[in-house]
């Protein structure tokens, strides 16, 4: 059943072969299952299902494929430590509002209904450890409850976004509330792919950012909130252990004042490392 593909004009060498490792694959497939004509079928349906509702990121996505080929782009040897990027996620809205370090992603008044206020702090640094002042951390999370303010028509414009510039340290500081992990869209043909596999549809709680700095490799990454329930099955597998936060919950009432706060917070400090251009 080895199937060559006919070849009637000059070719591109890769995808010939690609495409042939592919229909390779999924004639053993379908070898090895004895897959039936109705599960072709049903097959072929579900992919069109896929198509029509313009989901083919996220079945990508949840296949891990899209984490797998960004690790491939970005694969570097530096062997000094430089942050892990990850994807970007289809909830990225650029044009942020651009703000000067110190900033706050959310109202007052959201900070102190919240159960966990949070504090980020760290610096931009070079793979070499120099500070980068004026770089861009373009910042974007969900609220507690795991809903992106593009998606939830009770958020304000822009809540939980931004962009800080960082100061002549390269550092940057922002106050927000812990997010939510996030349910991705379980109502269309890839949700009900997930359900009829046994798989669940949560993303751990985490915190996006990209980082723009004139002369060195953009990176865009994501932070994650350790010891949430879904940190060991990310439904996009996109968890990496250098990318897990390191919280620290600050009880003092005096910090708390200080940091305008009315409860106990969450602090983390993380430095970003940027590969220079052309490197
Ligand atoms: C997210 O990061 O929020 C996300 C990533 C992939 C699919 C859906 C959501
Ligand atoms: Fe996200």
């Amino acid at each position: 059943m080895d199937q060559k593909l006919v070849v009637v004009e000059k070719k591109d060498q890769r995808l010939y072969d690609i495409a042939e490792k592919l229909t390779k694959n999924i004639h053993d497939v379908v070898i090895e299952y004895k897959v039936t004509e109705e599960e072709w079928i049903s097959a072929i349906e579900f992919l069109t299902e896929v198509g029509v509702k313009n989901e083919y990121i996220l079945l990508s996505d949840v296949m891990g494929v899209s984490v797998l080929v960004n690790d491939l782009a970005h694969h570097h040897d530096h062997e000094e430590h430089v942050t892990d990027h990850n994807v970007e996620g289809p909830l990225y809205r650029a044009n942020a509002p651009l703000v000067k370090t110190p900033a706050q992603l959310c109202t007052n008044e959201a900070i102190l209904k919240s159960e966990q206020p949070y504090v980020m702090v760290g610096q931009v640094l070079s793979v070499h450890g120099n500070p980068i002042p004026h770089a861009i951390v373009d910042v974007w999370q969900a609220d507690e409850k795991g809903d992106y303010e593009n998606e939830d028509p009770n958020q304000p414009e822009y809540n939980l976004r931004a962009r800080i510039e960082t100061d002549a340290k390269g550092r940057y500081e922002f106050k927000s509330i812990l997010p939510g992990g996030y349910e991705i869209g379980k109502g269309g043909p890839t949700g009900k792919f997930l359900k009829r596999i046994g798989r669940h549809a949560w993303r751990p709680a985490h915190i996006h950012f990209k980082i723009v700095a004139e002369d060195f490799n953009e990176l865009t990454t994501m932070l994650f909130i350790p010891n949430d329930p879904w940190i060991d099955s990310d439904a996009i597998g996109a968890v990496k252990d250098s990318l897990i936060l390191d919280l620290k919950k600050v009880d003092s009432v005096s910090e708390q004042q200080k940091n305008g706060f009315n409860k106990a917070f969450s602090i983390t400090e993380y430095n970003f490392k940027l590969i220079p251009k052309d490197n």
